[in-house]
This record gives C-alpha cells, sequence and structure tokens, in this order.
C-alpha cells in the first residue's frame, strides 16, 4: 500500500497544506501580508492566489517600492491603484515600515477581486479599500491621489487615453511588459522606448527594464 505522503495531491490538499503553511509563515514573520494570504486561501478559494503572488510577481513589486521610495520618497496621503487584482501591491506597500501612507484604494474592473482584495488587507483595517471599477470611468480629479499606480499596463486597450483622464501634474508609476503570448496581455510594448513614448509623461523621475526569464517589465515613475 502506499504510504499517504506519497499519494496524489488533490486540489483540496492543496487548499489544507497551503493555508497551513501560510499561517505558519504569517506567525514566524509577523506579516500581516503573509496572514491575508492565508485568509484568502481559506475564504477564496476559488482565487488564484498562488498566481498572483509568485516569485516573479513579488520581484516586480518590490523593484516597485524600491524605486517608488528613491524617487518619489516616503510620504503619500491617498494612493490609488488601478487594476489592482488580488490587492497584493497595497499590502507590499502598507506593511513597509520605510513609508508613511495614510490611504490607498484599489481599483480593478473584475467584480470577483474585490472581497479577495478586501481580505487579503483585512489587517491594515481602514487603511485600505477595494472598489469595483473601470480604470476609464473614474473621475479622478475628486479622488484626491497624490500617487497613481499602475502595474496593468499591458491589461488595458489605450494607455495614452487612460492618462489622459488624470489631472495634470499627477505623480504616477506605470508597469509594462513585453509577455506577447499571454493572451490577456492586449497592450505589450517591444521595448523601455516604446513604453515611454506611449505614456508621454511630462516628467520621467525613473524610467528601467527589469529583465525576468519569459519577458522584460518595464518602469516608468513620473508625472503626467
Ligand atoms: C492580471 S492582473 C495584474 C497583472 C499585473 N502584472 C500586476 O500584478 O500588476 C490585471 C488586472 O487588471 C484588471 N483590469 C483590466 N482592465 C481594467 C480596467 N479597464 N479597469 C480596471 N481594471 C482593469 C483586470 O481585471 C485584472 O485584475
Amino acid at each position: 500500500m502506499t504510504h499517504a505522503s506519497h499519494s496524489p495531491r488533490t486540489s483540496d490538499d492543496w487548499h489544507e497544506n497551503g493555508y497551513d503553511l501560510a499561517r505558519g509563515l504569517a506567525a514566524y514573520s509577523g506579516s500581516t501580508l503573509v496572514a491575508g494570504i492565508a485568509k484568502v486561501i481559506a475564504k477564496h478559494p476559488e482565487a488564484n492566489i498562488a498566481n498572483a503572488f509568485n516569485h516573479k510577481q513579488v520581484l516586480c513589486k518590490l523593484w516597485a517600492r524600491d524605486e517608488l521610495l528613491t524617487s518619489a520618497g516616503s510620504d503619500y496621503g491617498r494612493i490609488v491603484v488601478l487594476g489592482g487584482w488580488y490587492g497584493i501591491l497595497p499590502a507590499m506597500l502598507l506593511e513597509d515600515r520605510r513609508f508613511t501612507i495614510a490611504a490607498i484604494d484599489s481599483f480593478d474592473i473584475d467584480p470577483a477581486v474585490e472581497q479577495v482584495a478586501l481580505t487579503l488587507n483585512a489587517g491594515f483595517g481602514d487603511r485600505f479599500r477595494a472598489v469595483t471599477a473601470d480604470m476609464y470611468q473614474i473621475d479622478y480629479r475628486g479622488l484626491d491621489a497624490d500617487l497613481v499606480i499602475n502595474t496593468s499596463c499591458e491589461h488595458i486597450a489605450d494607455l495614452g487615453a487612460w492618462l489622459g483622464l488624470l489631472p495634470s501634474g499627477t505623480r504616477v508609476l506605470l508597469q509594462s511588459n513585453d509577455y506577447f503570448s499571454e493572451p490577456t496581455h492586449i497592450n505589450c510594448v517591444s521595448s523601455l522606448e516604446e513604453f515611454q513614448a506611449k505614456a508621454g509623461l511630462s516628467r520621467v523621475d525613473f524610467a528601467g527594464a527589469l529583465p525576468m526569464k519569459k519577458y522584460t517589465r518595464f518602469m516608468l515613475i513620473g508625472t503626467v
């Protein structure tokens, strides 16, 4: 008879083991974000949290966080994240003690991600808000944001048209990539130069490329 530990893993095992492991990692590290991931595994088994928190996604967001600190500083009243998915980047920013951030609002067009993002960020209380909305339909003047983040530029049809909705002088952090083969990527760019041209920022404080195994991620920090 096969020993239980060698039997094929079912998806139920995955969730049970993932939950146990994430809770242990949260206890060990004291991380509010990792505690949030454990809660998501338990409460939203349908969420693809392993994809959102895979090491490449995390590396790209660590890069964003570090360059933001260097290029734009540490103090923010309200940060607005567009295409915020499960709210991983807001959690990474809210838990980083190098920053002082009063509040982060995460907007996403997919109604299925709102509750997951709220669960993930529950430990940050009312400093985090998740809203279901199309980023092309938001009144940005009313948001009073001192930083607008969009790391999902490869997912939106017209980057220039969206940036045109932001009040001029708004500080932004943008990421895109050249991962053309992923079907949900409807607007990749081939190079950092192409990304800069499409964004047309009035001021650029940082422009860089981060090569990953299958694609390169591009980032701009500046002002519209
Ligand atoms: C796969 S995720 C994010 C991937 C990205 N690399 C990251 O982690 O930042 C892209 C998100 O953009 C959202 N999205 C796409 N079009 C949008 C729109 N018009 N308004 C708001 N959110 C949008 C999708 O629903 C999805 O949750």
